[in-house]
């Protein structure tokens, strides 16, 4: 079999209005990963020779997401948004000797999957009986409990697709079938030029729609096919409603998933994901966790409830929480504990250290065993530059200390409670950084006496 080539188009050049918003319809995140991110991370499981991305004048931001994600990927610009045929036409230059498959994918429609586009390829792979070279068109075709505006496909009596109608240009008869235009197509590269020449706009829209090809394409006399998907996958976003139903839905694909995978979850509907978190075996997560981007966690994890993780690696045997906060750069090694209303930013814990209570541990390394006591916080900052603290393993920081980075503590040393550490602590060293204790037998006995008479005295003005 020879190798099978594909070019992956997606369109984006819509403006997207109805988002009511500055930023771009496709870099709008869900699981917070922007929907264009998850139609290109989609179509890159299918690994195509060639990926182009149609935008509408401007678009920038959306060029630059689209380049930083899929490096190499082509920017066709579209002048003007004449419709999606007219899309497909601006993207052909970025196909120049390009000889395969062309799959067309919306940038709005974030919870495509791979095993849908599969279908797609398979369904042209298959040589239909009456065409050596397979259907010149396949599309993604769902039954909506409610059909409304979409794309009506009409079938002929052997079932394969006659016709795409635009709703607006349906006869009452088109209306009625159920069976809609999912968006997503796969087309043969080779005839693909050909018939995009012949599109016209002489429709209700007054547009060029790709949906078009399909008659064109029986009309010479060259067979299309429709791939039944389900409605989810290409469900389309068009404004914050639907951008809140898709992240509840993708909520729910990801904690099945994680559930799938291992993950113990109590209540997995109050657990947010994100689309790259990564669990390792039997970790297992209370209520009400969020977690940011870039989250590693390792096998046999306990997080418990309230705590929001981004950007931070943990390993086996940890637990955090409940009321953790994990923030960018935290590495928190195998067994640790990371306790409640701790915050830990850019810092390694390393085996079996414990910052139990009250924490803010930053530009940090805490050594293996280290103990570090209640209300302990690293000064990393200075208002201008941030310092890193770093604490040896086995050390035993006393509850509220403050650490004034750079400082060093080393392996084993004491640190008594309360104290102001400036500078570095040696290994196995006490060290008290704090006013010395003064006690007074008796002395409040007088205190007492001396303020009663004074509010006997003025009890008005003494008020509280
Ligand atoms: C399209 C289909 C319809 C299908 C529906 C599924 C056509 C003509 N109609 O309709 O059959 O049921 O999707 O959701 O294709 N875009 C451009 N340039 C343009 C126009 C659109 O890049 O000039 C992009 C949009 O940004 C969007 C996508 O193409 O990502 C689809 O366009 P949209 O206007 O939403 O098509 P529908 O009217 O929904
Ligand atoms: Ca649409």
């Amino acid at each position: 079999m020879t190798k099978y080539s594909l070019a992956v188009i997606v369109l984006a050049a819509g403006q997207g209005t109805r988002m009511r918003s500055a930023l771009p319809k496709v870099l709008h995140p869900v699981a917070g990963q922007p929907m264009l991110g998850h139609v290109l991370a989609v179509a890159a499981a299918l690994k195509p020779e060639r990926s182009v991305v149609v935008l509408a004048p401007g678009m920038e931001a959306v060029a630059q997401a689209a380049a930083r994600q899929m490096p190499g990927i082509r920017i066709a610009i579209q002048a003007e948004a004449l419709g999606t045929g007219h899309a497909v036409q601006a993207a052909l230059p970025a196909l120049r000797g390009f000889k395969g498959d062309v799959l067309v994918l919306f940038g709005d429609t974030p919870m495509l999957t791979v095993d849908t586009l599969k279908a797609l390829v398979a369904a042209r792979r298959r040589k239909a009986a009456s065409n050596g070279d397979g259907p010149a068109v396949v599309v993604s075709g769902f039954r909506p409990a409610d059909a409304a505006a979409y794309g009506r496909l009409v079938l002929d009596e052997r079932g394969d697709l006659q016709a795409i109608v635009e709703y607006k240009d349906c006869t009452p008869e088109q209306r009625a079938i159920g069976f809609c235009n999912g968006g997503l197509m796969l087309l043969d590269g080779a005839r693909l030029p050909g018939l995009l020449k012949r599109l016209d706009n002489n429709n209700a829209k007054g547009e060029y729609y790709l949906t078009d090809l399909v008659h064109l394409a029986r009309a010479q006399g060259w067979a299309c096919k429709a791939v039944e998907i389900s409605e989810i996958d290409v469900m389309g976003v068009n404004n914050r409603a639907e951008l809140a139903l898709a992240e509840a839905r993708m909520q729910a694909r990801l904690r099945q998933a994680a559930l799938e995978a291992g993950v113990t979850m109590t209540a997995p509907e109050t657990v947010y994901l994100r689309a790259d978190t990564k669990f390792g075996r039997d970790v297992s997560i209370e209520p009400h966790v969020v977690f940011g981007p870039a989250v590693e966690i390792g096998d046999d994890v306990t997080i418990r409830a309230f705590s929001h993780i981004e950007g931070a690696r943990v390993a086996a045997g940890a637990t955090l929480g409940p009321y953790a906060r994990l923030r960018p750069g935290a590495e928190i090694g195998p067994d640790a504990h990371i306790g409640n209303f701790v915050e830990i930013k850019q810092a390694r814990v390393e085996a079996g250290a414990k910052v139990n209570h009250l924490s803010y541990i930053g530009d940090a390394r805490i050594g293996a065993k280290a103990n570090i006591g209640a209300g302990t916080i690293t000064c990393n900052y200075d208002g201008y530059n941030k310092h890193h603290t770093d604490i040896g393993a086995g050390a035993f920081i006393g509850s509220n200390s403050a650490l004034v980075a750079p400082v060093r503590i080393g392996d084993g040393a004491l640190v008594a409670a309360g104290s102001t550490i400036t500078d570095d602590v040696p290994a196995d060293a006490l060290v008290l950084a704090r006013g010395r204790q003064e006690t007074k037998p008796g002395r409040a006995v007088g205190i007492r006496a001396r303020l009663a008479a004074q509010k006997k005295r003025k009890p008005k003005q003494n008020k509280s």
